[in-house]
C-alpha cells in the first residue's frame, strides 16, 4: 500500500480486496463485541472544509472503537483558513499527529498536504475523488450480491466526485461500469482513460434507460456538489430526468439494489418512494463507511 489514499487508483486489485477483507472483519468484530484496538495510542486529524455528517461521525467512532482518539479540525478555526500554507500545516502536524483525513475542495490540496507529510493522509472528500465512500459501497454490493464478476453497476447523474470514483473502484473490482450523464457532465479525463483498458466493461451515455437495462445496482448522487451552490438552477434544469424513478427501477434487474452516497434530494436524483423501498441497502452502505475506513485506517496507521 502507498503511504495514503488519495484517490481510488492509488489501489491495485489486491490491495482493494485486502482493504474489503478486513472491512468485513473488524464488522464481524464490532459486531460480536470482540475488542480490535489496533491503533491504541494513535491520532487522526480531521480536517473539515465542507459540511458532513456520515464521514466525520464514522472516522471519529472508527478511531475511537480502535482504541485511538480522533481530533476534529474546522479549517474555520485553523490557520490554514487564515492563509497558512498547506506545506507548513502538514509538517507541523506532522508533528504531532499519526494520520490526517481532509474533506476540502480541490484535489490538488490533497496531494499537496500527502507530499509535505510524512504521515498518512485520507482522502474525505475532494471535488474530485470520495474514495472513503466507495470502499463502502463496494463492501455493500459485494455483501448483497455476494460477487462483483458479472455484475452490472449503473451510475445516473453528476460526473462527479462519486463518479469518479466509482468508475475507478467498480471496474477494479471486477464489475461492468455504466454512467450515465448529461451531456457537458461527464467524469474526469483521467478517469475515462483509466476506464479505457477495461473495453466494453465500460460504457457513457447520456441515455439513462440504456445504462439502467440490466442494471443489478442502480447508484446516484446530487445534481449539484457541495461548492456548487451557485449553479443550481442551471443544473435543475440540465438534469431534469436523470433520477432513479419506479420507472427506471423496471428496466433494471428485478433484484436491483440501489446505492446513494448520501444525503439525498427526495425529488432530484431520487424519488422518496424507491429511497424508501430500498433503505436497508442504502443505510447499510451508510454504515458500512465506518467498516470501510476503519479498515483503511489499520492498513495505513498500524504499524
Ligand atoms: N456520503 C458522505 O460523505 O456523507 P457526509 O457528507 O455526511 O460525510
Ligand atoms: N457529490 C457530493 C457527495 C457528498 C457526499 C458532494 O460532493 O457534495
Amino acid at each position: 500500500m502507498q503511504k495514503d489514499l488519495l484517490k481510488m487508483s492509488d489501489l491495485n486489485k489486491d490491495e482493494l480486496f485486502s482493504i474489503l477483507d478486513l472491512a468485513a472483519q473488524l464488522k464481524y468484530e464490532n459486531k460480536n463485541g470482540i475488542p480490535h484496538k489496533r491503533l491504541a495510542g494513535k491520532t487522526l486529524g480531521m480536517i473539515f472544509q465542507k459540511s458532513s455528517t456520515r464521514t466525520r461521525v464514522s472516522f471519529e467512532v472508527g478511531m475511537y472503537q480502535l482504541g485511538g482518539q480522533p481530533l476534529f479540525l474546522s479549517s474555520r478555526d485553523l490557520q490554514i483558513g487564515r492563509g497558512e500554507p498547506i506545506e507548513d500545516t502538514a509538517r507541523v502536524l506532522s508533528r504531532y499527529l499519526d494520520g490526517i483525513m481532509i474533506r476540502t475542495y480541490a484535489q490538488k490540496e490533497v496531494e499537496d498536504l500527502a507530499k509535505y507529510a510524512s504521515i498518512p493522509i485520507i482522502n474525505g472528500l475532494t471535488d474530485y475523488a470520495h474514495p472513503c465512500q466507495v470502499l463502502a459501497d463496494l463492501l455493500t454490493i459485494r455483501e448483497y450480491k455476494g460477487k462483483f464478476d458479472g455484475v452490472k453497476f449503473t451510475y445516473i447523474g453528476d460526473g462527479n466526485n462519486m463518479a469518479n470514483s466509482l468508475i475507478v473502484g467498480g471496474l477494479l473490482a471486477g464489475m461492468d461500469v455504466a454512467i450515465a450523464t448529461p451531456a457537458g457532465y461527464e467524469p474526469a479525463a483521467d478517469v475515462l482513460e483509466f476506464a479505457k483498458a477495461y473495453g466494453s466493461k465500460f460504457t457513457l451515455t447520456t441515455d439513462i434507460n440504456e445504462a439502467a437495462k440490466d442494471a443489478d445496482v442502480l447508484y446516484t448522487d446530487v445534481w449539484a456538489s457541495m461548492g456548487m451552490e451557485d449553479e443550481i438552477q442551471k443544473r435543475q434544469a440540465d438534469f431534469k430526468g436523470f433520477c432513479i424513478d419506479s420507472r427506471l427501477m423496471s428496466l433494471a434487474k428485478p433484484d436491483a439494489m440501489v446505492q446513494h452516497c448520501l444525503p439525498a434530494h427526495r425529488g432530484e436524483e431520487i424519488m422518496a418512494d424507491v429511497l424508501e423501498a430500498h433503505a436497508n441497502e442504502l443505510f447499510d452502505e451508510a454504515e458500512n463507511r465506518l467498516h470501510a475506513q476503519k479498515a483503511v485506517l489499520v492498513k495505513l496507521m498500524e504499524k
